[in-house]
């Protein structure tokens, strides 16, 4: 109820009064009341003028109510569990892994975000998208790295702004990364417990520091406007929803075209970091196994996104 008349309030010009709200969701006033107090203890910044009624003031906050009033899914992000702080979303959905699948975890700021191969993921309050999908497949663990595929055309899809896929799973813009991915797994030897998603986009951070400013870039630099934070995160999760189904019934097959069509590494010369060993060549596929084929001038070379680190030759990209 509170998501409707957050909804409400958003699509006001000005104040709505108690009683307006009441008769159209047809629940007391003193229930309106008491979600507009839920509202506020969420953060939402709402001022109340006797005669009057309620308006809401500009907040940028990311609240489970917002989220869910973009949600149009069937079960990613019907539970959201949203903290102020935390160390990292993908460790509240481990913590919490007995929660039903879609469950989604989200926090203004992490203060031990992680990125793959162990890096640290900047997170700072305030501008980010922070989020993480508990999932239960019924797959085997060889083919979970595949939901990372999926995971990263969901953000392409759900950010827009010219974004491309770096395989296997950053979002670019231009040369710059504005999203990553850290999937972890949780298996027996042929059966899988749980998978996390976790996703970061830089939405509106105003400027990285100097080691990031190179390679890093965020929504609000690459279109000089700040984007709603809940708008992006419920983008993903409705793209996410999509092709996360679509895999669990046929795979990659009915997928990988559009990946490939929004992947800058296809086609590109790389250089694959892949056991400790570092092979150069153009990257020449991407199959519907969501394994990668490098061209080295002499042979195909097919390696699987789970290990691997990839690098356009002549920078980032
Ligand atoms: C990378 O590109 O190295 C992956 C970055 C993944 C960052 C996200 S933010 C939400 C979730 N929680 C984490 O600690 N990491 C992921």
């Amino acid at each position: 109820m509170k998501e409707h008349i957050l909804n409400i309030l958003k699509q006001a010009d000005g104040y709505v009064s108690g009683e307006d709200m009441s008769r159209r969701l047809n629940i007391s006033r003193s229930a309106v009341w008491k979600h507009i107090s839920r509202l506020r203890d969420e953060g939402y910044n709402i001022s109340s003028v006797t005669n009057k009624g309620y308006r809401l003031n500009e907040s940028d906050i990311i609240s489970e109510s917002e989220i869910k009033s973009y949600l149009n899914t069937l079960f990613i992000g019907k539970k959201i569990i949203y903290t102020e702080e935390t160390d990292s979303t993908n460790n509240d959905a481990k913590r919490n892994s007995a929660l039903p699948e879609g469950t989604v975890f989200t926090s203004e700021i992490q203060t031990g975000g992680k990125g793959r191969r162990g890096k640290v993921w900047t997170s700072p309050k305030g501008v980010g998208a922070w989020f993480s999908i508990l999932l239960k497949p019924d797959i085997t663990p060889e083919i979970v790295s595949r939901i990372t595929l999926i995971a990263g055309l969901a953000v392409c899809r759900g950010i827009g702004t010219d974004s491309m896929i770096k395989y296997p799973n950053d979002t670019v813009i231009g040369t710059k990364k504005v999203s990553g991915i850290l999937t972890e797994l949780s298996a027996e030897t042929d059966a899988v417990n749980y998978v996390i998603c976790g996703i970061g986009i830089n939405v509106n951070t105003e400027s990285f520091d100097d080691e990031l400013k190179n390679r890093a870039t965020s929504l609000y630099i690459e279109t000089g406007k700040k984007h709603d934070r809940c708008k992006i995160i419920a983008r993903v999760l409705n793209e996410f929803e999509k092709l996360y189904i679509e895999f669990l019934n046929n795979g990659l097959k009915n997928i990988i075209q559009e990946y490939k069509n929004n992947c800058v590494t296809l086609n590109n010369n790389v250089s694959v970091v892949y056991n400790n060993l570092t092979i150069q060549g153009k990257c020449v596929d991407i199959t519907d196994k969501g394994t990668i084929i490098i061209n080295d001038g002499h042979k195909d070379i097919e390696i699987n996104s789970g290990e691997v680190s990839v690098r356009g030759i002549y920078g980032y990209v």
